[in-house]
């Protein structure tokens, strides 16, 4: 290629909450009611229990229980098993799920302390609360029973050889060929129509701090990481994330595993059994996990993570502009599956949001201009 035409590679910008660009707004932050100590555990709902069983071990979680209606699975730390209940439906997974509440595709359950606040007993009774969010998703918690830790491997790292750094002499790096044991789930992404009173929302009912902002070339924020106040305790970069988009829906879940062998060596698993791939292994932006991203039987997205950030309550908010860029910072491109689409459904969808007066089309451009640039180091 010739030199005088090769592009200017960058990295993505971010700014600290007191120094923002002109014209890009800050996320208001409400005062909290109570403040989430745990992203405990998740719902499903699915048509083939057998399938998503077969998935979800291939995947690293571990089995609790099963009977014909409902598959408990768990990873090895202490937190509750997450859920998966049979719907007897052969319709794809979310249409099942929208003759309930509206946007219970997946269900959230988050350990809350303090006093709860307004909502409804659980229908085990005891202290748990339940919560319903503006788009129909259902949140509780406390009291649910919390598990025996299982046993991991040790991690790997220790042993890595480095320039001027050979803590591994006379041995060898000799992974096994296993599935990435889950050590714990991790953040949970949410796509909304409504980012501003959903964010909103989420931080006054569960004190989540925005760790990164990201806004549209308009200077409007709609994609935020929130990650828990755990105080001078590090929390996740983000235990939670809501992407400002055209539809409620769960976007994806991810599970930690132990190193980056786990992750590779788990991948070889999955597609060893024929699972379908989505996109990795490569390392994000925000947050910095290394990443491999799955889908279920039923297209539903599952990432496998490892060496994320961590953050004290006390560490500023940053703000980055949205834009595919600070998505990943290298490895395989984004699936397309992840820009825009340009399809019957989305059109449709569009066309419902812009005569419900949800979406304008001032908005629509930006968001189709930020998730349609190229490469993050173009
Ligand atoms: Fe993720």
């Amino acid at each position: 290629m010739n030199g005088s035409k090769r592009t200017p590679l960058r990295t993505p910008q971010a700014y600290p909450e007191h120094a923002l660009p002109p014209g890009v707004q800050k996320l208001p932050r409400p005062a909290a009611l109570v403040k989430a100590q745990a992203l405990a555990f998740l719902m499903f709902e699915k048509p083939d229990l057998d399938a998503t069983a077969a998935f979800l071990a291939d995947f690293g979680m571990r089995q609790v229980a099963r009977d014909g209606e409902r598959l408990l699975m768990r990873g090895a730390g202490d937190a509750p098993a997450s859920t998966w209940r049979g719907v007897a439906s052969r319709s794809r997974y979310g249409r099942g799920l929208q003759r309930g509440r509206r946007g219970r595709l997946a269900r959230l359950e988050a350990q809350v302390v303090g006093a709860p606040p307004a909502g409804r007993r659980g229908a085990g009774g005891g202290s748990g609360v339940e919560l319903v969010d503006p788009a129909g998703n259902l949140l509780a918690g406390p009291g649910q029973q919390t598990l025996a830790p299982l046993p991991l491997r040790a991690p790997l790292h220790p042993h890595t050889n480095s320039v001027g750094l050979l803590p591994r002499i006379n041995a060898t790096v000799r992974p096994p060929l296993e599935p990435a044991a889950i050590a714990r789930l991790g953040h949970v992404v949410l796509q909304t129509v409504d980012f501003a009173n959903m964010a909103q929302w989420y931080m006054r009912h569960l004190g989540l701090i925005p760790t990164d902002v990201q806004y549209l070339e308009d200077g409007t924020p709609t994609l935020c990481f929130f990650r828990l106040d755990l105080g001078a305790a590090p929390a996740d970069h983000h235990s939670f994330v809501l992407a400002g988009g055209i539809e409620d829906k769960y976007e994806h879940s991810a599970y930690e595993v132990v190193d980056l062998d786990a992750l590779g060596q788990g991948h070889n698993v999955l597609r060893a059994n024929g699972h379908r791939h989505m996109w990795g292994i490569g390392r994000h932006v925000l947050g910095s996990q290394l990443f491999d991203y799955w889908y279920d039987p039923d297209g539903m997205e599952f990432e496998h993570y490892t060496d994320g950030d961590v953050f004290t309550a006390d560490h500023p908010t940053h703000y980055v502009p949205l834009e595919l860029a600070s998505i990943w910072a290298w490895g395989d491109d984004v699936p397309a599956s992840m820009g825009v689409r340009r399809d019957l459904g989305t059109l449709f969808k569009v066309a419902r949001l812009l005569w419900q007066g949800r979406l304008s089309l001032a908005r629509l451009k930006l968001l189709g201009r930020a998730m349609g640039r190229p490469r993050p180091w173009l």
